[in-house]
């Protein structure tokens, strides 16, 4: 029987569509899952959504929908993205799912009949009106930072985990085990600023909103992030299911991949619920780096030149978008995404050292030998010196992927494609083409490169999964998936047929300069003349001007534009004495769509210009007349 491996991404949250950074995580998992498959593992690769908590109850609202259906529409569009990645997961979780629920229940219980979960209270700061609750280090002034209001410290009955209890199980263990916390960077981070200080208990049920998976015994509680997303590597296992086996078979995982900032709870509160459940720990936790755009953000939907991953995969293939995000980030620590770096990546090792390779070699088979791949008759030092370097960048290929070090594997695997480029340069084919006597020099040579390239092949199939099936098409050979072919030299028969094919990556000549001009989105993103005649300006003169109750930063405005009398909010408290603008003439704008803050209705917007500590209103000369047009 094979040996098992269990491999897992984080759960993704359905906010919102996934951008390039969240794929770079599950194509890294994907990667390493094709990886020990090719090995002989019998891989089990999970991936999944953690569909619960209040901003994806908040979210449904707004968009007018039950949460349920608003996670389904995100979650289906998620499952679409990992079909056009190629991820080959071999389950996918939801948290909403009944063989997810039902057991986090009976997790719950049986920690809280054991003595591990106790009834308690979470004390928080809660703003009534916005009904947040938000941490000291959130508030702004001590104030609510959405509306400005005053918070109140509210104390909400909680289940809690105790944490704390286990804390001296777990320092041993990190301890004892070096190779659980990878990288040994975050181990010393968990231990030294989390660990040794000691550990809080940890809130586990909430009763301030309604999304999430109900307590059994209190039903007024839904259970809270953690012990609902976590649990997801072992329900979807079927853990205390009516069946155990794929359970029994695959726990403990041999590697949750996760992302830096999830390290803490993969390693302290993880852990300690499983020895809490008296199971054994993950082998691994590994967490990664981000990915990073504009020198160190980490990359987000908010950014303006968001674009879909899909959309980069329709412009440069999925080869090209798999092989930079495993190339390109170094494990463990951030790397850079723009499509600048995307585009010279696969132009230089994609289109020029793979590409050209296999298209030469498969050009001059046809040229010199009518298609046929001769048999290699004769030997040379370069020959020689090509099968050191296969045998060597093999053994590193296999034990940088041990490390996770994907992109030094894939660097391995190049360092082969650049020595075969070498060869055709040190043995001139179209020079000893030229003379009779050397046709089976000649022929070596081909052998050699399809050789090379039959080996490369294998070697990326982790890591690319449309390439090597074209490079064997091309070769004229069945698809070799197994892994130990690549460590024999000759395999390959000759009398085999090769058949040129497409490039396997075209040159993306387009310079980006040019076609960033074109997008809509990037940078720089231009209104019609039309688009601003939306917008109605008016001339409007203050008539009175006092403070918010109870908010520092709003003043509320009586503005007359004329014909008409007006009540407008402005967050310039900080900037103007009320008294100091009764009188001015102010730019409004008149058309803006009613709005309440802090229950006050505001009818437009003063506008205002400068920041940081200099904010001033825009006075209009005193000859214009109020409701006077501004364009
Ligand atoms: O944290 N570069 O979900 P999530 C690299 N539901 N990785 C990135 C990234 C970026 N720019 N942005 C996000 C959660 N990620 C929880 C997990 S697990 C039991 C529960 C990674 O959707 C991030 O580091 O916010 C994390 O590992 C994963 O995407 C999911 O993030
Ligand atoms: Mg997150």
């Amino acid at each position: 029987m094979s040996e098992k491996y269990y491999i897992t991404t984080p759960i993704y949250y359905p906010s919102g569509s996934l951008h390039i950074g969240h794929c770079y995580c599950t194509v890294a998992a994907d990667s390493i899952a094709r990886y020990k498959r090719l090995k002989g593992y019998d891989v089990h690769f999970l991936t999944g959504t953690d569909e619960h908590g209040q901003k994806i109850e908040e979210k449904a609202k707004a968009a007018g929908v039950t949460p349920q259906e608003y996670v389904n529409n995100i979650v289906s569009g998620i499952k679409d993205l990992w079909k056009s990645l190629d991820i080959s997961n071999d389950d996918f979780i939801r948290t909403t799912e009944e063989r997810h629920t039902v057991i986090v229940q009976k997790i719950f219980k049986k920690l809280y009949d054991q003595g591990d979960i106790y009834k308690g209270e979470y004390e928080g700061k809660y703003c009534t009106p916005c009904e947040s609750f938000w941490t000291e280090s959130q508030l702004v002034d001590g104030k609510c930072p959405d509306c400005g209001r005053e918070v109140k410290l509210v104390k909400e009955e909680s289940y809690f985990f105790k944490l704390s209890k286990y804390q001296d199980r777990l320092i041993k263990y990190i301890e004892e085990h070096p190779e659980f916390i990878q990288p040994e960077s975050r181990k010393n981070e968990m231990l030294n600023n989390f660990l040794r200080p000691g550990l809080e208990d940890l809130c586990v049920s909430r009763t301030s909103f309604n999304w999430g998976i109900p307590v059994t015994f209190d039903p007024k509680h839904v259970v809270y992030v953690w012990l609902d997303a976590l649990t997801n590597y072992i329900t979807a296992l079927g853990y205390l299911s009516d069946d155990e086996t794929k359970f029994k078979k695959y726990w403990p995982a041999d590697l949750h991949l996760v992302g830096k900032e999830i390290v803490r709870f993969h390693t302290i509160i993880w852990p300690i619920m499983l020895m809490a459940l008296d199971l054994p720990l993950p082998k691994q936790v590994f967490g990664h780096g981000w990915l990073v755009i504009n020198g160190g953000q980490k990359i987000g939907k908010s950014f303006g030149n968001y674009v879909p991953p899909e959309e980069y995969i329709n412009r440069y293939s999925l080869d090209a978008v798999r092989y930079f995000l495993l190339r390109e980030v170094p494990f463990g620590s951030d790397g850079n995404f723009t499509e600048e770096a995307l585009v010279a990546r696969t132009n230089s090792d994609l289109a020029n050292d793979l590409g050209n390779l296999l298209s030469r070699t498969v050009a001059m088979i046809e040229k010199y030998f009518g298609g046929v791949v001769p048999e290699a008759k004769t030997s040379d030092k370069f020959a020689d010196d090509l099968k050191e370097t296969i045998k060597k960048s093999v053994v590193e290929v296999e034990s940088y992927m041990d490390k996770l070090e994907i992109g030094k594997s894939l660097e391995a695997v190049w360092n082969i494609i650049g020595r075969a480029n070498k060869y055709i340069d040190e043995t001139m084919p179209w020079v000893l083409a030229k003379d009779e006597a050397k046709k089976d020099e000649l022929g070596t040579v081909m052998y050699n490169l399809a050789e090379t390239l039959r080996i490369v092949s294998i070697l990326l199939r982790p890591y690319l999964t449309r390439t090597p099936d074209k490079m064997c098409e091309q070769l004229g050979i069945d698809k070799d998936t197994v892994w130990d072919n690549a460590k024999t030299f000759g395999l390959l028969k000759p009398g085999t047929v090769v058949k040129k094919g497409d490039n396997l990556f075209p040159r993306i000549e387009k310079p980006k300069e040019e076609e960033k001009k074109e997008e809509p989105k990037v940078e720089k993103e231009y209104i019609t003349i039309d688009d601003f005649s939306k917008v109605h300006l008016k001339v409007g003169k203050v008539l009175s001007c006092e403070a918010v109750e109870g908010s520092n930063k709003l003043l509320k405005f009586k503005i007359s534009l004329g014909s008409e009398e007006r009540q407008i909010l402005s967050g310039i408290q900080k900037y103007y004495k009320p008294e100091e603008l009764i009188g001015k003439k102010l730019v409004i704008v008149e058309n803006l769509k009613p709005a309440k803050l802090m229950g006050i209705e505001s009818q437009g917007m003063i506008l205002s210009a400068g920041g940081g500590d200099i904010v001033k209103v825009l006075i209009v000369d005193d000859n214009v007349p109020e409701g006077s047009e501004v364009c």
